[in-house]
């Protein structure tokens, strides 16, 4: 009898017995144990084979590997050095005597390594050498497969387990039969089972040669649509002494990578520890992917299942000396500059180190700032960064960080960038400059971070510098609460039920009894109104959120189709069936961005696609006039007094044009232009008070929807933006107040108003249809030409909301006049009315 021992997920040692022949009877029952054993063993066999059909030959294998009812593989890839062993060019090519001869020693090495490990020679499939490179480095692929009935028993391989067997390998000469061949070095880890295949058993197998001069390649059956099912590879080359760098001039993939997904390796092998990046989806012209490799290999898998195909993509390649790749860093003495990671947009090469000393006069000291910061990998701790990360002054940071601002103690400043052997990102870029401790921001506020805002934004209420430097130690205004952490907060925000202090203090004492509910704008209620189906408070605050009064109507409630009642915040498009007859997730296809975007931090200029519902409406000969919302292939939503004017032209369809998927005023590229058929103002909509500033635009012809031209979910007159979310405004309207209407589309970051302090401000002339958005610090906002256009906000359902169309305002960011925008949620049965969207 003899056992195996290993560890199982929770680190617990099992035992398993696996039996053997040892114990035995009489001759008879010897006979009868040797046929039951050649029975076994030729109905073992048959296993085997179909096995070995099924994992390796047949080509849906991989879709069914994720069910439990059926054998699992387990696949690990990795390298072997060999010694003794000159390198030939024919090993490259794995039609030739050289490679297969070399191969098929190689494989018979590593089987029979797993064959003396009892447990991994119990699952083992098979072993395939799949190519050669200088160094003489063999890359290699083991397969494991567990049949059914093993599964619940067996826990997963682990590479440690794999990797022990197969150090045992290392450093022994060889027998007869499997040549003179010395191992020196071997790696092996986990790989996506769909990346076992052979590279001499398909045609999507390529082996490519970079030279210096760009070549071309692109996925099969580009630009129509990738094969189904299909696990295609580039092998790619170069000389010693070079880098290969690929960039992808299109790129569209499915979304979901658990399905279909390009694989790029510093390796030849689709060895997880040397993994540059795993990316799909679709990615626009401003955000390409382009990928580095460190040494003269590079493999790139694309895999794909059997449902929705896409274009796939297409890529050049050259290459780069290496020298280029890996030259990074040095002595920065100007007063200010830039430097970036290396060969940053494209990705970072992975296995770089540099340093940047940054060198300023004696009496100054150094601040940088991270423009862009993106080193982002899986399964990292951004508070440890063990693998990529820029270090300064003993800190590392790594991950994806909006702001990064650091500042020196002296007037030297070190810069680390370090990036291991596996998965590469787009890095960084920053800026820096030299600043006199004394007056660090000349005529500005420090925030402690190191960044500098305008003095005004200080004891604002708001969190302008990112770390609440700019509202500590604020002696708080006669107007102002003082709360409990030390902010200021603005009096009207006290006992609004938002918690605008951070600490709770400003909703703490708050003036109902124990057993009284407080109505949002502070009226005191029994606290059995709360939830009781009927409106008390005025506000309706005390129906809000009631999950368990089912049935039950209120204004708060999302109304089924089947007139049933949903008391959820939120429930329309949330991904969550709610009612019955699931109405609340029909007609969903909306308020999503197709491509996947570039985050450039501090940046206003919208990128091409980040904003796919925008309108640019054209006024006759006047260029563009106001904005607009796609709500429907035909339907666009504006304001009403972009058309109700002294000048009855506005008014008149024919004299407007639409345009779609637009971002540059001047660039007509995948852009598309509708003319009106019908205009419909609000017959409510008062030119006096803007009150019911909204318009629906039918167009004349329907919009193709495309990766930068899609529709924005409409919110259901249920639906709440509470005070204090952020959302965004959109537009071409001017830059400042008085100022130039912008040529790229804007964007800017805005918080909704509490309606209260939004009524005050705007010196009473709030009505139900109207909301505030913006920052009573003033500086962001809309402006005149951005009318008609949509305040959009991200719910975490996933999808963009349009809560406001904008409307009007009192000048443009100034102090306490936020902006003011129709409130859709008002307004959103009549839209309904008029166009059964
Ligand atoms: N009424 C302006 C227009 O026609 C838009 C005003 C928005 N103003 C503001 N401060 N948010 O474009």
């Amino acid at each position: 009898m003899h056992a195996a021992r290993y560890n199982d997920h929770n680190g617990h040692n099992e035992r398993i017995d696996f039996l053997t022949n040892k114990e035995k009877g009489s001759s008879l029952r010897k006979t009868c144990i040797i046929v039951g054993v050649v029975v076994a063993f030729l109905i073992l066999a048959a296993v085997a084979a179909f096995l070995i059909w099924l994992f390796l030959f047949k080509d849906n294998a991989e879709g069914t590997f994720s069910k439990q009812s059926s054998p699992q593989s387990q696949v690990f890839s990795g390298h072997m050095k060999l010694d003794d062993v000159s390198y030939a060019q024919s090993l490259e090519d794995t039609d030739s005597k050289e490679f297969k001869d070399m191969a098929r020693k190689l494989e018979a090495i590593l089987k029979e390594n797993y064959k003396k490990d009892s447990f991994l020679a119990e699952y083992y499939s098979t072993s395939v050498v799949t190519a050669f490179s200088e160094g003489v480095l063999a890359y290699y692929w083991s397969q494991f497969v567990i049949p059914v009935e093993d599964l619940e028993i067996v826990p997963e391989f682990s590479e440690e387990r794999v990797l022990e067997t197969l150090e045992k390998i290392l450093n022994k000469p060889r027998t007869a039969s499997t040549g003179n061949i010395k191992i020196s070095e071997i790696t092996a880890s986990v790989t996506d089972p769909r990346m076992a295949r052979s590279p001499r058993a398909t045609e999507c197998f390529h082996r490519l040669e970079a030279e210096e001069n760009v070549r071309k390649f692109s996925s099969p059956g580009y630009p129509n649509s990738y094969p189904p099912k299909s696990r295609c590879q580039w092998q790619i080359r170069t000389a010693e002494n070079m880098a290969i760098s690929v960039h992808f001039s299109s790129f569209h993939i499915e979304d979901d990578c658990s399905d279909d997904f390009v694989s790029i390796y510093d390796s030849l092998s689709p060895d997880d520890s040397q993994a540059i990046t795993e990316k799909c989806g679709q990615r626009p012209p401003s955000n390409p992917l382009e990928v580095v490799s460190s040494g003269n290999i590079m493999l790139i898998n694309l895999i794909t299942d059997t449902d929705v195909q896409r274009p796939g993509f297409e890529a050049v390649y050259k290459a780069i000396p290496i020298s280029k790749v890996k030259t990074c860093g040095g002595v920065l003495a100007d007063q200010k500059g830039v430097f970036t990671s290396p060969l940053h947009p494209s990705f970072y090469p992975p296995g770089v180190s540099c340093k940047w000393t940054i060198r300023v006069p004696r009496d100054r000291k150094v601040r940088v700032k991270f423009t862009m910061f993106r080193m982002k990998e899986p399964g990292v701790d951004v508070r440890v960064c063990h693998k990529d990360y820029v270090e300064v002054m003993g800190n590392k940071y790594c991950g994806e960080m909006s702001s990064l601002v650091l500042t020196s103690d002296s007037e030297v400043l070190d810069v680390i960038f370090h990036s291991d052997e596996s998965y590469t990102d787009k890095g960084f870029s920053a800026e820096y400059n030299a600043y006199d401790p004394a007056n660090p921001c000349p005529n500005q506020f420090a925030c402690a971070s190191g960044i500098c805002i305008g003095k005004e934004l200080q004891c604002d209420g708001w969190n302008d510098c990112g770390d609440m430097s700019d509202e500590m130690k604020c002696d708080c205004e006669k107007d102002q609460f003082a709360c409990g952490n030390g902010l200021c907060k603005p009096k009207l925000w006290v006992c609004d039920r938002v918690n605008d202090c951070g600490d709770g203090s400003d909703e703490k004492q708050c003036s109902c009894e124990m057993n009284e509910w407080r109505c949002g704008n502070g009226h005191c209620m029994p606290q059995d109104v709360v939830c009781d189906g009927n409106r008390d408070c005025e506000d309706g605050s005390d129906e809000a959120s009631c999950k368990s009064s089912s049935g039950i109507c209120t204004d708060f409630s999302f109304k089924c189709k089947n007139k049933e009642c949903v008391n959820k915040v939120n429930a329309e498009c949330d991904r969550v069936n709610d009612c019955t007859d699931n109405s609340d997730e029909d007609n969903c296809k909306c308020g999503v961005r197709p491509y996947k975007l570039n985050r450039i931090v501090g940046g206003q200029n919208a990128e091409l696609g980040e904003w796919p519902w925008q309108i640019s409406l054209h006024f006759m000969t006047y260029g563009h006039v106001c904005g607009a919302s796609i709500i429907s292939d035909r339907w666009l939503l504006s304001a009403a007094h972009c058309f109700v004017t002294h000048d009855p032209a506005n008014h008149i369809a024919s004299n407007w044009q639409t345009y779609s998927g637009m971002q540059n005023q001047y660039s007509q590229e995948n852009v598309q232009r509708r003319s009106l058929k019908r205009i419909i103002s609000h017959p409510d909509y008062n030119q006096m008070t803007f009150d019911y500033d909204i318009a629906l635009l039918e167009l004349s012809e329907p919009l193709q929807f495309t990766n930068t031209i899609q529709p924005i979910c409409l919110p259901a007159s249920s639906h709440v933006f509470p005070a204090g979310m952020a959302c965004w405004v959109t537009g071409w309207g001017a830059l400042r107040e008085g100022g130039q209407k912008a040529r790229l589309l804007q964007k800017a970051s805005v918080k909704i108003i509490n309606d209260t302090v939004c009524n005050v401000v705007t010196e009473g002339q709030l009505t139900s249809r109207m909301l505030c958005s913006g920052f009573l610090a003033g500086g962001v906002d809309a402006c005149q030409g951005d009318s008609g256009g949509p305040l959009v906000c991200f719910e975490e359902s996933g999808k963009w909301f349009q809560a406001g169309i904008v409307s009007w305002g009192e000048g443009c960011a100034r102090r306490n006049k936020p902006g003011v925008y129709s409130r859709v949620t008002k307004l959103r049965q009549w839209i309904k009315d008029e166009t059964e969207i």
